[in-house]
């Protein structure tokens, strides 16, 4: 499987389509969720070259780790806690500037500056799943053109779970 991708010459919008164009080619209801979500990390990580991209899925009404590229990170996150568990209680997506002005933000990586998390729904259930997280180092990363996107993106996801 081919799974060289050029990006260093792309806009961001170009990043996207491409994002969405590959992921569906790549992504196949007939296997197991955590299949596709590994695939969905390695397609944000080669195309956008974020510092951690990954899921935590709600299991026992807390966020567990699931696949992710990256520095390691915590395994469990409450219900409210860091960004990931605002994201998940407030069930919408939070736009982070700047990691150190979140209140109870969660440093998994001391490298991180700002980060995006974006609630996966269920299209079976239509109940919240999980959240993509991202984090980069770079301050003022992501804006609402990665907030659209990327709800683009996990809608796309929330069909697989
Ligand atoms: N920063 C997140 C925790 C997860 S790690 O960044 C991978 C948060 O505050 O929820």
């Amino acid at each position: 499987m081919e799974s060289v991708i050029e990006t260093k010459n792309l806009s961001k919008n170009e990043c996207y389509d491409l994002l969405h164009a590959q992921w569906t080619h790549l992504s196949d209801a007939n296997c197991p969720w955590y299949s596709n979500f590994s695939n969905a990390t390695s397609l944000l990580k080669t195309i956008f070259n974020f510092w951690w991209v990954g899921f935590y899925v709600i299991e026992n009404d807390i966020l567990v780790l699931g696949p992710f590229q990256g520095p390691i990170a915590c395994t469990t996150i409450s219900k409210g806690k860091g960004v990931c568990g605002t994201s998940w209680q407030q069930e919408k997506s939070i736009v982070v500037p700047n990691v150190h002005e979140f209140e109870g933000h969660i440093a998994c990586s001391s490298a991180s500056n700002s980060e995006i998390v974006i609630p996966i729904f269920s299209q079976k259930t239509g109940a919240i799943w999980g959240v993509l997280d991202v984090d980069s180092e770079h301050l003022n990363q992501f804006d609402e053109t990665d907030r659209i996107e990327l709800e683009k993106f996990c809608a796309s996801l929330g069909q697989l779970v």
